[in-house]
Order: C-alpha cells, then sequence, then structure tokens
C-alpha cells in the first residue's frame, strides 16, 4: 500500500490567553484538540465547519505556520516539527497555501513577475532572470493568464484573475500539496466555478494532493473525494464525499446539510436546525462539544465523551466514522 502524503496524529493547538502587565497565562483558546488525518497523494480533503471552530489553525499547523501544542504531523513519512533547516527549506517548496483574499495576499507594489518569480531564484528553481521569466510564463499560461500579465501590477486584474496569479505563485514551485484556505469563497459564484475547475484540472495535471478547506458545503462537494467535519476543534464525521452528502450521520453533519437548498422540491432530506452560535473555543462544553445546540442532546453528552462509531460496509454504503454518544 501507498504510504499517506500527510498522516495527522492527536493534533492539538492551543493558544494561551495572556494578562496584565506581567503577561500571566490565564488560560487558552483550545483551536485544535486531537485531530487525526491522512491525505493521500492526488486526493483532496475537504475541510468544513463554521466559522471559529479551527479550520484555518488546522492548515496552518500542517504547514508548520503555528506550532502545534501536542501531537505528531509526517509528510512523505518524514515527522515535520524535528525538522533540520535543510529539510524545512525543501518542505517549505513542497508545501504551499493559497488564501481567500487574493488581493491582501499579494504584495501591491511587486509585478507579477516580481511575485511569482523571487521565490524561484530564492530556491534556486532558476538560476538567471532570463529563465526566472521564462517559468513565469510558463506559470501563467497554466492558470490562465497570458505571459504579458508578468509586467503588471495585482490592482490591474480582476479578483479571479488575481486568485488565478495567487494559484500561480503555490505551483511555481512544484509543490506536492496546497492548502486552500476558503480559496474560493470571497469570488462571484460565476467565477468560483471557474476557480475550482482550474484547481481539478492543475491538481490532475501536476499531481496535487489539497487540503480544501470551507465553510460552504457546496464548494466541499464539487472537489472533494473525502471530508471531514469540524466542530470546536475537534473532528464529528468523516468519510467519502458520497457518504457525508447523502448519508450524513452526526447530527451536526445534518444540520450544516439541512441548510443549503434543496435540488427539488420533493427532495427528502432529514432538517436538522442549528440554533445559537459556536461556543468559545475557550470553554468548550463538556462531553460532547456539540451538546449545547443537538436537538437530540441527552444528560450523558455531557458526561462522556462522544464514541467513535464506523458505519458498516456491510450496508451497502461507503464505510465512513462519526463521533456521538447516541
Ligand atoms: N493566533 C491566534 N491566537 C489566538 N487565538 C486564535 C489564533 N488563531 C485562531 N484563534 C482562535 O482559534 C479558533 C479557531 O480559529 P480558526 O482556525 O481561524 O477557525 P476557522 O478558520 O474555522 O474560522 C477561534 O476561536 C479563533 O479565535
Ligand atoms: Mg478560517
Amino acid at each position: 500500500m501507498i504510504p499517506p502524503l500527510i498522516k495527522v496524529k492527536g493534533l492539538k493547538v492551543h493558544f494561551p490567553i495572556v494578562s496584565g502587565i506581567m503577561r500571566r497565562v490565564v488560560g487558552s483558546i483550545k483551536a485544535l484538540d486531537g485531530i487525526d488525518l491522512e491525505l493521500n497523494k492526488k486526493e483532496v480533503l475537504g475541510i468544513v465547519g463554521e466559522t471559529g471552530c479551527g479550520k484555518s489553525t488546522l492548515g496552518r499547523a500542517i504547514l508548520r505556520l503555528v506550532e502545534p501544542t501536542e501531537g505528531s504531523i509526517e509528510f512523505s513519512g518524514r515527522d515535520i516539527l524535528s525538522q533540520s533547516k535543510e529539510e524545512l527549506q525543501q518542505f517549505r517548496k513542497s508545501a504551499q497555501i493559497i488564501f481567500q483574499n487574493p488581493f491582501a495576499s499579494l504584495n501591491p507594489r511587486k509585478t507579477i513577475l516580481e511575485s511569482i518569480g523571487e521565490s524561484l531564484l530564492y530556491h534556486h528553481i532558476v538560476d538567471t532572470p532570463e529563465e526566472q521569466k521564462e517559468r513565469v510564463a510558463e506559470v501563467l499560461s497554466l492558470v490562465g493568464l497570458p505571459a504579458s500579465a508578468m509586467e503588471r501590477h495585482p490592482h490591474e486584474f480582476s479578483g479571479g484573475q488575481q486568485q488565478r496569479i495567487c494559484i500561480g505563485r503555490a505551483i511555481a514551485l512544484n509543490p506536492l500539496f496546497i492548502v486552500c484556505d476558503e480559496a474560493a469563497s470571497a469570488l462571484d459564484v460565476s467565477v468560483q466555478a471557474q476557480i475550482l475547475n482550474l484547481l481539478q484540472e492543475l491538481k490532475e495535471k501536476l499531481s496535487l494532493s489539497y487540503l480544501f478547506i470551507s465553510h460552504d458545503l457546496s464548494l466541499i462537494r464539487y472537489l472533494s473525494d473525502r471530508v471531514i467535519v469540524l466542530y470546536l476543534g475537534k473532528v464529528m464525521e468523516t468519510g467519502s464525499v458520497q457518504a457525508i452528502f447523502e448519508n450524513p450521520q452526526h447530527p451536526y453533519t445534518k444540520a450544516l446539510l439541512s441548510a443549503i437548498p434543496k435540488n427539488h422540491p420533493r427532495e427528502t432530506r432529514q432538517r436538522v436546525v442549528l440554533h445559537g452560535e459556536i461556543p468559545s473555543a475557550r470553554n468548550p462544553p463538556s462531553g460532547c462539544p456539540f451538546r449545547t445546540r443537538c436537538p437530540y442532546a441527552q444528560p450523558i453528552c455531557a458526561e462522556l465523551p462522544p464514541k467513535k462509531v464506523i458505519i458498516d460496509v456491510a450496508t451497502g454504503l461507503p464505510t465512513h466514522e462519526y463521533n456521538c454518544i447516541l
């Protein structure tokens, strides 16, 4: 069997809360609280959940942009938390990120040639300005922009084109893995579709793996092979995109799915209405974190952590897992 590209075990990220002039630690925000996941080569793993559930922190922790409090992260079989300087530099080349707001992630003073090209020189992918121009032109054509775009500045492009430039910058170093953090969420619906198609096309062409983060289930469904549903830094349910969308088990997944419009008036779908806001990650509810908003919650949910239930493949449906006491 081919080993996974990324393997995360027991990942916790707790941000300390400091107070007073002595900067005393008075508590912590449990952004991630024990995450296990695997991502295979050429696979898209969708991460879905409401704002504040820890999606971005997960992407950043895997890229080593935030330090985990606990747990292990392996990339191509190597522990990325104990890398040497050289290994870290190699890892930085192989793992990239695309953000929600393309304009904010491009330097307005730099030309597109500089924005995409400077890391090529830094990482010795190219050695001369001529080679740099050649590679940037190649990258621009991969993301559907003309080579002449390299002479221009970010403000001269539309939002969709700017996101293409950011995708170009991410693929320029020939990475294996890209975190797409709400990469299509801020765009118009028509442009969204073009960006998703581009990501899909590049995945095939360049054999990429994505951690595709979105609060929008329709985007998740379009691109992902597997899905993880997060709530307050914990995994609620995980499975193939088909299992999650056609046979959701966890009340939270059902609630998220209830919020998307039906395709047909006669379509039957169990409706679970979600009330209130996600609680603070500083004081997450005891037992099951979702119990304060769960319509099926029982007293036992406050006492016991949710147990893992594996959906049996014998039912003819794809295997997936969810975490619930009931
Ligand atoms: N650098 C940080 N310092 C303190 N708290 C943070 C930091 N980054 C994120 N958080 C907190 O961690 C939780 C998860 O945030 P985030 O990962 O951004 O969620 P999402 O991307 O799902 O909206 C939130 O409660 C957020 O306020
Ligand atoms: Mg986020």
